[in-house]
């Protein structure tokens, strides 16, 4: 799988986040002068307005999907955007304030005080800080990265696909974030991790796991963390995150969940294939996923927002691109319901 011209392995554990934004948005690696200027052009738009934080705050006690809150608080912004270079500035604004809503959420939902962002901290280490009010080390820095360069973009998948439709209607690129954050929270695509850990931590011993799993199928759900549209082969991403999960549960001196993880993978794919034969029915991004991002320490409401932390730098990547190229994106389609009905009065029916 390739990002910005780069294989995934050879990026995702080495550049920064902030230096794959740069790549996507621009189309080259930044130097040092314009990584900083960039990098603080986006810190800098950080802060919610106090309207989006009071949405927030109104949502807290609730109970509500962490990705309603950020899809709704999403919405609230852009308004103040200078009329020269647009969307440029909409675009940063989006991109900063993703883990300023992530985390306020989160910490609101959860009763705590809302702690606000740090300019000096980058992008992964300030989410990181606004989540739990500590600066984190630098390799759980390095651990954020890593997942949200893996997953910052994947060619037109749904909620890519959902963006790009908004702004080729020449709609702004909120109206696209938000739509985009709508497909993306689904379980059959974005909402995948949460469900995939608790089917681990179901399953809790690996000689349970071929009872379990089978139980699942037999009742027609669908094992979290599997198969792919697009992938009939093991996904390149699960690779970068299984190694970078790994390293985590090590340094913790505790790898028995990544273990209990690796067998439970193991049973799920040859049950998958006995399930339906011949599909080739592979692990996918998101079970990774779930073992890296609760490896970090983050709580399992917030995975599929931190996806959403990744992915709206190649979200806002492809509406750049759909500006560009302006033309309305607008399939044809086949009606095939019955055509030739009468009409009768309400009466009559
Ligand atoms: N568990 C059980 N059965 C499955 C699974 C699964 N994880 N995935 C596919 N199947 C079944 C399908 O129901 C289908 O059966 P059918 O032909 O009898 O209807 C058959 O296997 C083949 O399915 P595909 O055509 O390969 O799957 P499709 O492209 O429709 O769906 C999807 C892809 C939605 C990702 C599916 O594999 C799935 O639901 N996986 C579980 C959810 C998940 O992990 N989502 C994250 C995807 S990655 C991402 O979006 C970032």
């Amino acid at each position: 799988m390739v990002i910005g011209g780069f294989k995934v392995e050879d990026v995702a554990d080495r550049a920064s986040f902030e230096e794959m934004i740069y790549l996507l948005w621009f189309d080259k690696l930044p130097n040092q002068t314009e990584l900083k200027e960039f990098s603080v052009s986006v810190a800098e738009l950080r802060e919610l307005p106090p309207a989006t934080l009071d949405l927030l705050d109104s949502y807290a006690g609730k109970e509500l999907n962490m990705m309603d809150a950020l899809r709704a608080a999403v919405g609230t912004l852009g308004w103040d955007a200078p009329k020269e270079g647009s969307d440029l500035w909409v675009a940063k604004r989006l991109l900063a304030t993703f883990p300023t809503i992530v985390a306020a959420a989160w910490r609101l939902f959860n009763r705590k005080k809302v702690i606000n962002p740090d300019p000096v901290l980058s992008h992964a280490a300030n989410y990181l800080y606004m989540l739990e009010g500590e600066a984190p080390n630098a390799e759980r820095v390095r651990g954020l990265e890593t997942y949200l360069n893996t997953v910052i973009d994947h060619g037109l998948n749904a909620s890519t696909f959902a963006a790009r439709v908004i702004v080729s209607t020449a709609s702004d690129f909120v109206s696209a974030i938000v739509g985009a954050v709508g497909a993306l929270k689904g379980p059959l695509h974005g909402g995948a991790p949460g469900p995939a850990l608790d089917m681990v931590f179901e399953i809790g011993e690996a000689g349970k796991a071929e009872a379990v799993l089978r139980k699942k199928l037999e009742a027609g759900e669908r094992l979290m963390g599997f198969g792919h549209r697009v992938y009939k082969v093991r996904d390149p991403r699960a690779d970068v995150l299984a190694k970078a999960a790994e390293q985590f549960y090590k340094m913790a001196g505790d790898m028995k969940l990544y273990n209990l993880a690796l067998d439970v993978e193991k049973v799920a794919l040859r049950v998958l294939e006995e399930h339906k034969p011949g599909r080739n029915l592979q692990t996918n991004v998101e079970f990774y996923t779930a073992l890296l991002l609760h490896g970090l320490g983050l709580p399992t409401q917030c995975f599929t927002p931190t996806f959403a932390i990744g992915r709206v730098g190649g979200w806002l990547a492809h509406c750049f691109e759909q500006r560009k190229d302006g033309r309305l994106i607008r399939p044809q389609s086949e009606y095939v319901g019955v055509s030739d009905r009468q009409w009768a009065e309400i009466d009559r029916r």
